[in-house]
């Protein structure tokens, strides 16, 4: 449902980011902000930050940011309206509902729930009855306990074209409903409806809250088709829903990982050895909206696959699907599992020891594109190679997000890089793991041409070429404040609120916040010091002395007023990239999927980058 903008207003008003917060986070006050350890990263000294005045917490330490309602989604793994009622519930705001249209539509969601809910327990009262018997005797044949199949709330379809008719229809339960709900199918040529599931042994599949919204319902013999699912109804979205997300959602948060598997009885007999954390999509390909809701619960959700082709096959789909929206953090890893296992199989001939060995192994999704990439094809020539180059870039190019982007350009020509040194033997394009592996080689000394300032290879050619657009401006921010540590005051807030498309400058940069965050009044030499206990030795001369070179040649330099006017000015062009990148991100993820998440991000967005304009014209 969509929220009138006024409403969240007040919710904001009414719900202070520093009382959201304090309940998770020991807060003390600094000045006109509080402060604490970060809840999203592990640390021992506090770089997390509430600033009460407007409205945000931000950690200098991994850059989380975002506002009272933004903090009890990440905290509580909560979609946007969930966070929203339950904050509104706890100021005594009652959540609008926003048109009577939208009322009615709200009334005729809560029957079809009810409906669903009625016949979940009527399948479950049947898998214990006479008629039941089967089916029982099947899933208990198949190492399923009495409590697994409580849990799991499985059921039974009577053989019978009426029985759940019967049963279920009433004056507040009439056949269009039942029908909408999908337990109902009406014949082609008119007629009275008939139950839709027959004969099956059923599995509910819920929401994120448990609330029942289709079935899935396996034959027992060899009929067609084995598994029969719920049509799509205005509760139920084939592409939305992954099935055990309300069972998987606790131990998922703890182990901070997800497990996607491909079948209902994967998931249970996961769930019934100990992997309570394992989810499937429901016979279809991981959909962009299923790895959104896969990210909720933890940053790099395991994709599970068979080790057969169509794994193979489902995995370059899964790559192609999650390549555009991925995300600073948020990734997928990659597990197969030894053909022609699936994991209730695995977990049945082989234990859980065999299923956790196959999860420990699964590679991050960078490394399958790459194998993908280059397994069984010959890179002997430069086309070959150029070719491989071309397809790789094409690949990275249709990831939204600019500092991910650059993270694949840089890791992948590195791969290339070392794949095509003139060194290496005519060697064949294997499997990793088969050998010498290219992601673990180093060029031999002395060759540094190639090797960017920190010391690690910046890729074939010319580094200046890789470097992202904004990475010169970071460089100068950094060299700027390491020669002028009383920059601090101004630059803390924003140069806290960036992240670098450069993974060592990143660290620099979040080293420098530390030390200056830690020792109000640090000097250059006693910030230098400590960093170079950091390991920073080699950037930090290089930056420092560009950044001497810089202000020497800056006429009428008076120290530190010109190191500010340098600083405004650098600051301002790389944000105005960096938001107008965040704002077409947050705007194409509006066009894909339209939900009340993504116009939040996008209004929130929209309004940083109106705000950093206002700023730099007054
Ligand atoms: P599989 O055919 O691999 O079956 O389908 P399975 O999960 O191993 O099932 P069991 O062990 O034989 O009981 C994988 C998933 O694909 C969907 C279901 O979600 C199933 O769990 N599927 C499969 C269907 O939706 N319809 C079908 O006819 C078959
Ligand atoms: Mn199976």
């Amino acid at each position: 449902m969509a929220f009138p903008p006024q409403f969240l207003d007040e919710l904001r008003t009414r719900v202070p980011v520093g009382s959201v917060v304090g309940r998770r986070v020991k807060l003390t006050r600094k000045g006109r902000e509080q402060q604490g350890l970060c809840p999203f990263h592990n640390e021992k000294t506090p770089s997390f930050t509430v600033n009460e005045d407007k409205g945000f917490y931000h950690c200098f330490g991994c850059g989380a940011h975002g506002d009272a309602i933004g903090f009890e989604m990440r905290i509580g793994h909560l979609s946007f309206t969930e966070a929203v009622e339950r904050l509104a519930g706890e100021a005594g705001l009652d959540v609008p509902k926003a048109t009577p249209e939208e009322r009615v539509r709200e009334q005729r969601r809560a029957s079809l729930h009810d409906a669903l809910e009625a016949a979940c327990a009527f399948f479950e009262t049947q898998l214990r009855s006479a008629s039941g018997r089967d089916g029982f005797a099947y899933l208990k044949g198949r190492g399923l306990t009495d409590e697994t199949i409580a849990r799991f709330r499985l059921g039974w379809a009577p053989d019978s074209r009426e029985a759940l008719r019967t049963a279920l229809m009433s004056k507040e339960c009439p056949e269009s409903l039942l029908a909408e709900a999908g337990l109902l199918k009406k014949p082609d040529g008119g007629g009275a409806a008939f139950d839709y599931f027959r004969g099956r042994v059923m599995f509910p599949i819920t929401d994120r809250r448990g609330r029942v919204v289709a079935f899935g319902a396996r034959t027992l013999g060899d009929g067609q088709p084995k598994y029969l699912n719920s049509p799509e109804t205005p509760l139920f979205h084939k592409g939305g829903t992954l099935y055990g997300l309300a069972h998987a959602r606790e131990a998922a948060r703890e182990r901070n990982t997800v497990v996607v598997v491909e079948g209902y009885m994967d998931v249970i007999a996961l769930h019934q050895a100990g992997f309570a954390f394992a989810v499937a999509p429901l016979g279809t390909a991981v959909t962009e909206q299923q790895i959104e809701e896969l990210w909720r619960l933890a940053p790099e959700p395991i994709l599970c696959l068979d080790g057969d082709n169509a794994g193979q096959r489902a995995m370059a789909r899964a790559l192609d699907r999650a390549f555009p929206i991925l995300k600073p953090g948020l990734s997928l890893r990659f597990a197969v599992l030894p053909a022609p296992e699936d994991p209730d199989s695995l977990i049945k001939a082989k234990g859980p020891a065999a299923m956790t060995a196959v999860l420990d192994a699964a590679q991050p999704l960078v490394e399958v594109a790459w194998r993908l990439a280059v397994e069984g094809r010959p890179l002997d020539t430069p086309e070959r190679r150029a070719a491989l180059e071309k397809e790789l870039m094409e690949k990275v190019h249709a990831i939204a997000d600019e500092t991910v982007k650059w993270q694949y350009v840089r890791t992948l020509k590195d791969k290339l890089w070392q794949a095509f040194r003139p060194q290496r033997p005519a060697a064949p394009v294997g499997r990793p793991g088969g050998g010498a592996t290219w992601g673990k080689r180093r060029p031999p000394p002395g060759q540094t041409a190639l090797r960017g300032m920190d010391g690690r290879i910046a890729g074939v050619g010319s580094p200046t070429l890789l470097r992202p657009p904004y990475e010169m401006q970071e460089r100068v921010m950094l060299g700027l404040l390491l020669a002028n540590p009383g920059l601090f005051d101004l630059a803390h807030e924003d140069l806290g609120r960036c992240l670098f498309s450069n993974e060592s400058l990143d660290n620099l940069r979040r080293g420098i916040l530390k030390h200056l965050g830690a020792t109000r009044g640090l000097d250059s030499e006693g910030l230098a010091a400590h960093l170079r206990t950091d390991g920073f030795s080699s950037m930090l001369d290089t930056l420092l002395d560009a950044s001497e070179r810089r202000m020497r040649s800056v006429r009428g330099y008076d120290g530190i007023g010109e190191a500010k006017a340098l600083w405004e000015d650098v600051f301002h062009h790389y944000t105005r990239k960096e938001l107008l990148a965040d704002v077409s991100e947050a705007y194409s993820r509006l066009a894909r999927d339209g939900s009340q998440a993504a116009w939040a991000r996008f209004e929130a967005v929209k309004r940083h980058e109106q705000a950093a304009e206002g700023r730099n014209e007054d």
